[in-house]
């Protein structure tokens, strides 16, 4: 059910995934002639232990690297621009992303610095295109959110807090490694939003207008994924299967909304997140359940499959009646994670409408939406989340 008939399919990134993967980086390093890396990460990871894990096998290897700990929530320019200026002045040749969607587009984006100078507003999308190659990328999440692993995607926000994306297959990652250890011991917080992140991405690109069958075969798959796994990862420090399972379907997710890109909930969360720091995962859950419900009659039928993928007994309803049971099933998974009920109480203000809702309409995302948005839509499901 496709709304595409011509279509293509890239998604060069390497994927080596399971327990203990991190211990392949040295024959990987090896096998792309690359010397010194850059790691990008942040200090909450650091001081949590799980940087070193990856300095150990680099150590016992004798792989040369230099770290860089600096990378902030919604990560602002200087983070970029300190991040490439490291890299040059310990001669690094390679970068290495540990941790979250912050961390690996800080680390894309520093490499268009490195390799094509300027300013990461230039490349911002509607400027001019990232030129060509960045230096060698290899990503460990340690979240299962954003996908940025395997996104022709980074996500930088400016000075003015507009989040700004950075697109383009240069951006694209050259290996993930999805390795549940690196991920199994989340805070419940981030679990949840990293989580409800990775369900809306591949939620918004199954009903994208963009969507085609192989897109619609991860989504679904990865909502399915996402629903059996998201509760027992977030509230269990010891599974590794769910964990592994939930990295899994991330990335799947992030396979299908760099083919369709996403809709309104990532239009609408990302000015939420620039100007009020809410969490870009807690963000996106808050909208999404508005958002279903405003665009479930626009494709009702894909609505009734994600109800089912989501364990829902749609026998013998109506698509309307049981897209409704999709809205239903993501609030339920929403709320039993511990998701904010409202983005006032996630911190949003509602005096900040108008500017966001300015701010959404500049998404590319919003014309992907199965439901016709103007910016007066776009206010009033503000107003609904608010
Ligand atoms: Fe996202």
């Amino acid at each position: 059910m496709a709304f595409q008939d011509h279509f293509g399919y890239y998604g060069p990134t390497r994927l080596v995934m399971g327990r203990g993967t991190v211990g392949e980086i040295p024959q990987i390093v090896r096998e792309a002639r690359v010397q010194k890396a850059q790691i990008v990460t942040d200090e909450g990871l650091v001081a949590a232990g799980v940087v070193a894990r990856v300095a150990q096998v680099l150590d016992h290897a004798r792989i040369a690297y230099s770290i860089y700990d600096g990378v902030e929530p919604n990560p602002p320019i200087r983070n970029v621009e300190a991040c490439a200026a490291q890299y040059g002045a310990e001669n690094c040749d390679f970068l290495l992303a540990i941790g979250g969607g912050s961390s690996m587009d800080v680390a894309k984006t520093a490499g268009v610095l490195v390799n094509h100078g300027g300013k990461i507003t230039d490349y911002f999308i509607g400027e001019k295109p990232v030129p060509g190659p960045i230096p060698f990328l290899l990503c460990v999440p340690t979240t299962y959110g954003t996908a940025s692993e395997v996104t022709p995607f980074a996500v930088i926000t400016d000075d003015n807090h507009f989040k700004g994306t950075v697109p383009g297959p240069h951006v694209m990652p050259n290996v993930g490694i999805l390795d549940a250890d690196m991920a199994v011991a989340l805070p419940l917080p981030i679990a949840a939003a990293t989580g409800m992140d990775a369900l809306t991405h591949a939620i918004e690109s199954y009903v994208s207008l963009l969507s085609n069958p192989i897109s619609e075969g991860m989504a679904l798959h990865a909502i399915r994924l996402i629903s059996q796994n998201l509760r027992r990862a977030a509230y269990s420090d010891h599974n590794h299967e769910a964990t592994q399972n939930m990295l899994a379907a991330s990335t799947m997710a992030g396979f299908a909304f760099s083919q369709t890109r996403l809709g309104n909930v990532h239009a609408m969360s990302h000015p939420v997140s620039g100007h009020y720091g809410v969490p870009h995962g807690v963000a996106n859950a808050i909208l999404l359940t508005r958002i279903m419900a405003y665009n479930r009659y626009a494709c009702p039928e894909k609505f009734a499959d994600i109800a089912a993928a989501m364990g829902e007994d749609v026998t013998g309803l109506s698509a309307v009646d049981a897209s409704l049971l999709a809205v239903e099933a993501v609030q339920n998974l929403s709320d039993d994670v511990g998701i904010p009920a409202t983005l006032g109480d996630a911190g949003a203000k509602a005096e900040g409408i108008g500017m966001m809702a300015e701010d959404a309409m500049k998404s590319g995302n919003i014309q992907v939406n199965p439901r016709k948005t103007a910016i007066k839509d776009v206010i009033a499901l503000y107003e609904a989340s608010m």
